[in-house]
């Protein structure tokens, strides 16, 4: 009996090989380092485990060994998506409960290199690392949009190279992080495959955040079928966002700062949302933010996933009810620059002071929808785009084949933005200057 039972067990905490061939470790995954409100002393990390007690092991850089480590325990949750309406009883998200682990690391040191690592059932997982930010100073982080498909051969090498080329600290997507948000094995694909001996090292060494995209809201395939949920539901019990957003959409829509930017995730891609309560709840929720925390920040940069200002608009939504409702909103603000994806175009608006170009140089937003960070392209409708005045540039990404992501460099003066394609050409760069002090 007890043989069967060691068997049993060394099943379940042998590694499995996913649909790529690559390991993915099956008792601690999911891991992710989200941002605190304030990133000097604070990061959340995020992770999924078979058993119910864990821990995390952190300290700094230096102690490889973890000989000075300290240990932070999780609030954790049984959870599947049992229960949830729409979702596929296939899908490994409903058949394997997992506990959701949470570990909000505090007290941290500014501007310091961490690393850590899980324990559980004296299972160990991979080490991770972060760094906290400095509260001033130059730095720099790196953006994505839509790595979407699966599997695609694209995403994790873009980040590998964005982060050996600049080794950010922070990275931002603004939705599509995948295809379909109840089909499990694609988080799998994006944050656990074992892309070298060290695992999953991707996802491995900077705070990450996200904005939902549409496909956040996908369940899986019943029949053949994609419904959407009406929450993002993985996307809440992967990620851990800093929990000060609009109440009606806590963990999507929230802020934190990292050195001198003020950083703002909106959601805005479930059709309930575009329009409604919980839209109206946003807009509300983000205007008495920006007003209690005037003078707090130098720049500010928003991500949503819905392009206001895209070349070729696919979604009607956005004409008729997201780009009036928030453009004046980015105005009277002042935002630097808005992030954003879901066209699978890439378009670069000129600084727009509301919805014209602006004459003024202490006003206006730069809004990038680089298009996508996969294999996800659309062509560029030219028919919709002949009176376009609003684009300093275009990029078909169908046509051209391309993949793209960002570099953003921060200083005193200025952001410099630099776009990259898939093979580490630079596309377009525009720089953003300081308008407070
Ligand atoms: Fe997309």
């Amino acid at each position: 009996m007890l043989k069967i039972i060691s068997l049993t067990l060394s099943l379940i905490l042998l590694p499995i090989v996913n649909l790529t061939g690559q390991q993915v470790n099956t008792f601690i995954y999911h891991i992710v380092t989200t941002p605190a409100e304030d990133t000097r002393c604070g990061v959340t990390i995020n992770y999924h485990c078979a058993f119910p007690k864990s821990c995390v092991e952190y300290t700094t850089a230096k102690d490889t060994e973890f000989k000075e480590a300290k240990t932070a325990n999780p609030q954790a949750e049984l959870w599947s998506t049992k229960g949830i309406e729409k979702t596929s009883t296939t899908s490994t998200f409903y058949t394997k409960e997992r506990y959701v682990c949470r570990v909000s690391l505090t007290s941290l040191k500014p501007n310091t290199q961490y690393i850590y690592r899980i324990i559980a059932n004296a299972q160990v997982s991979e080490v991770k690392s972060f760094k906290t930010s400095a509260g001033k100073g130059k730095w720099n982080f790196v953006a994505f949009t839509d790595f979407q498909h699966y599997n695609n051969e694209i995403t994790l090498p873009l980040i590998e190279k964005m982060k050996e080329k600049f080794n950010p600290p922070l990275a931002i997507c603004s939705g599509d992080m995948i295809d379909v948000a109840g089909f499990e094995e694609s988080w799998n694909w994006l944050l656990d495959s074992r892309i070298s001996d060290s695992g999953n090292t991707a996802f491995a060494s900077f705070i990450f955040a996200a904005s939902p995209g549409d496909h956040e809201f996908w369940a899986d395939a019943i029949n053949g079928k994609y419904p959407q949920y009406t929450e993002p539901h993985t996307y809440n019990h992967i990620f851990r966002f800093p929990q000060n957003g609009a109440k009606s959409s806590l963990n999507s829509s929230y802020y934190f700062y990292y050195n001198n930017v003020l950083f703002i995730s909106l959601d805005m891609n479930n059709s309930n949302i575009s329009k409604g309560e919980r839209f109206n709840d946003q807009v509300e929720w983000f205007q008495k933010t920006m007003d209690r925390l005037k003078g707090t920040y130098k720049y500010i940069v928003v991500y949503e996933h819905k392009s206001i200002f895209g070349s070729s608009i696919i979604d009607s939504a956005v004409g008729k009810y997201i780009r009036p409702q928030w453009y004046p909103i980015f105005q009277k603000y002042n935002v630097d620059l808005v992030l954003s994806g879901h066209d699978h175009i890439y378009s670069r608006t000129y600084r727009l002071d509301g919805n014209q170009i602006s004459k003024k140089t202490k006003k206006g937003t730069y809004y990038l929808d680089m298009g996508s960070s996969g294999d996800k392209r659309r062509a560029l409708d030219r028919s919709l785009t002949e009176d376009d005045t609003l684009h300093e540039k275009v990029i078909d990404l169908k046509g051209e084949k391309l993949s793209f992501a960002a570099n953003i460099e921060v200083t005193k003066r200025e952001m410099k933005v630099s776009v990259y394609n898939q093979y580490m050409q630079l596309v377009d760069t525009f720089t953003i200057k300081a308008k407070r002090k």
